[in-house]
């Protein structure tokens, strides 16, 4: 009697706090920046790797974060934000016009190091976004595109000066 009265508490406390949860909504606004400074833009990218990138790391890498209905539930909503917060702090697509030239092939190196590893896009975020999943072929693609655009600055020792 005792114990089931407990966990009747538990389960009452555990809704509650769900509910007061909803309250601490995400921010979804995107941040606002020029067309121009647009990897796709600047790179002039093919339609079929324009789509392949917007499909599979622009929902975290890009200023044009799109946000399904389940991201209006939290706590799910807060661990979905953290992930674009994170991933747009480490690369962002939308603002590739003001890397300079050491960084941006410093980054075209490690997105080519994440998909040859599998680490990206992201495996929690392919299980629900099916189509974002890579097909050999569609990692293959892209890992030589990212290639192409290097111009190895980042392999160059840092100036001192
Ligand atoms: C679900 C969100 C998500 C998706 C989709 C995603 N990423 Fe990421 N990415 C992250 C997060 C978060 C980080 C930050 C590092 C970490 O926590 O692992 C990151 C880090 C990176 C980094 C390392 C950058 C640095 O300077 O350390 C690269 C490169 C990268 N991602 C490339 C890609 C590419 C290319 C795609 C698409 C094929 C992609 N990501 C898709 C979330 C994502």
């Amino acid at each position: 009697m005792q114990k089931e009265f407990t966990i009747k508490n538990m389960s009452i406390s555990l809704i509650v706090l769900l509910l007061i949860f909803q309250f601490f909504r995400i921010d979804k606004t995107n941040k606002v920046s020029a067309a121009e400074r647009d990897v796709l833009f600047i790179s002039q990218a093919n339609p079929e790797l324009a789509s392949m990138l917007k499909n599979s790391c622009y929902d975290c890498h890009s200023n044009q974060v799109t946000y399904p209905w389940y991201t209006n539930i939290a706590p799910l909503s807060w661990w979905i934000k953290h992930h674009v917060n994170e991933g747009t702090r480490h690369l962002n697509f939308s603002e590739w016009g003001t890397y300079s030239a050491r960084k941006a092939d410093h980054k075209l190196k490690e997105c080519v190091e994440m998909i040859k590893e599998g680490e990206m896009p992201m495996s929690s975020y392919t299980l629900i976004h099916g189509n974002a999943k890579l097909s050999k072929e569609q990692q293959t693609l892209l890992m030589n595109w990212f290639n192409s655009m290097r111009t190895h600055e980042s392999d160059k020792p840092k100036e001192n000066n």
